[in-house]
């Protein structure tokens, strides 16, 4: 397996380096201060095709390959990794769910202006009681004629108060469990629908995380995606890919804490010598390059199976599981060095730390991954 990117791939790269310098920079540190929603950001990235990049260009998408995305999300996430997971979500489980599974009055109703960045997508499959423990669905969904009712409560919806199609899962045959579970498109002012609370969050917090709450709302039968009861496979496989964006994510905010460490120990003095001229840093860095780089070459192994249409559900995960942990690994690390300065909001690395945690539990908990990369490895 070859990584040499090909001049597409570098020009998506720089395109979003660009992009999260010029437009995210500048204001990621008050946004996440005010906990805002970067809707211009999002409306901008929608105009570079950055909402729907895996998506064919006949439903509005920008045609490109799981590497590119990868890239892409690294990019943005190293500046802001909020607008880091708007954009995966929206991509790697909204666009790709409809684009996959989806039929053709879907894809042309919900699909193109989900990949052309006019709207936003959710997933909601998280409720109170169905976390890692996902099949263990409550919210219903009752079939009378040409419309379902649906009833429950969704939550940890990232996009949720500000999506205009929300992928939900529910349950249309309790005695039949995960394969008794169905995926609905329900668009946002649908009566009965409504946003339960906001959550306040230790990271990402200018994306928004919300509980949803259905109380007889009525979905058009044609909303359904697939066949009653596909709706569990459904979701698990979308979050294989979206694992991929996540650990993207994670990348990007590992990179970000090294390229803060190299300048910081370049600048600051101790003891009449730069930071950076002490072994100890010195290996600190080390260590976060080679793990960053490792984490990297999985997340990338991982896109190019998806991309050639190989089985690449293990190594999502073991992707995700990694780069997570390093994020996290790196983030610390950076505060470290960055001595009481990291601590406090003058320099980005303590939201990084505060960003990075999320990696480690949204689309699956490590230990969920841990459980996905064993049984791959048991099965047989
Ligand atoms: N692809 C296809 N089918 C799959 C599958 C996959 N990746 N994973 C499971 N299935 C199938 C199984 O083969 C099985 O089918 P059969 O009964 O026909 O054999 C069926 O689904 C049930 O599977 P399991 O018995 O493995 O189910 P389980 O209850 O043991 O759960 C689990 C397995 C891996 C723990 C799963 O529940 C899981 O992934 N949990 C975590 C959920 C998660 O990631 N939530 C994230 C929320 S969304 C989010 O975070 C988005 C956001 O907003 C950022």
């Amino acid at each position: 397996m070859m990584f040499d990117f090909t001049e597409t791939q570098l020009m998506i790269q720089e395109t979003a380096r660009k992009f999260a310098e010029e437009e995210l920079a500048p204001s990621a540190a008050e946004r996440d201060e005010k906990e805002e929603f970067p809707y211009n950001a999002v409306k901008k990235l929608g105009e570079l095709g950055f909402m729907g990049m895996i998506v064919p260009e006949q439903y509005g998408g920008a045609g490109l390959d799981m590497i590119s995305y990868v890239l892409a999300i690294e990019e943005i996430s190293k500046v802001d990794a909020s607008c880091g997971v708007i954009m995966s979500v929206n991509n790697s489980l909204v666009c790709y769910g409809i684009n996959e599974w989806g039929t053709e009055d879907q894809k042309q109703k919900f699909l193109i202006p989900l990949a052309t960045g006019k709207k936003l997508g959710a997933f909601a499959l998280s409720e109170p009681e169905a976390g890692s423990d996902a099949s263990n669905q409550k919210t219903t969904a009752v079939r009378h004629g040409d419309y379902y009712l649906l009833n429950g409560t969704k939550n940890f919806t990232t996009n949720g108060a500000h999506a205009d199609i929300i992928l939900v899962m529910a349950t249309t045959d309790k005695l039949k469990g995960s394969h008794g579970i169905s995926t609905f498109i329900v668009e946002k002012g649908t009566p009965g629908l409504s946003i339960a609370k906001k959550e306040k969050k230790l990271g990402i917090r200018s994306s928004d995380t919300v509980s949803l709450a259905f109380q007889d709302c009525s979905v058009p039968a044609e909303n359904r995606i697939g066949e009653e009861g596909f709706g569990f496979k459904f979701a698990m496989k979308t979050l294989d890919g979206g694992r991929i964006g996540i650990a993207s994510q994670a990348v990007g905010i590992a990179k970000a804490s090294l390229e803060a460490s190299l300048k910081y120990s370049k600048q600051r003095k101790a003891f009449g010598q730069y930071l950076a001229d002490f072994q100890a840093i010195q290996f600190k860095l080390a260590d976060m390059a080679t793990k960053i780089d490792a984490a990297q070459m999985l997340t990338l192994k991982a896109a190019a199976l998806k991309e050639e249409g190989k089985p690449f559900a293990h190594l999502a995960a073991m992707a995700k599981l990694y780069a997570s942990m390093i994020a996290v690994e790196c983030a610390s690390e950076a505060i470290q060095i960055h001595g009481g300065y990291g601590y406090i909001k003058e320099y980005n690395v303590e939201r990084y730390l505060r960003d990075a945690k999320i990696t480690e539990i949204y689309e699956g908990t490590s230990e969920v991954q841990r459980i996905v990369i064993s049984r791959s490895l048991l099965k047989d």
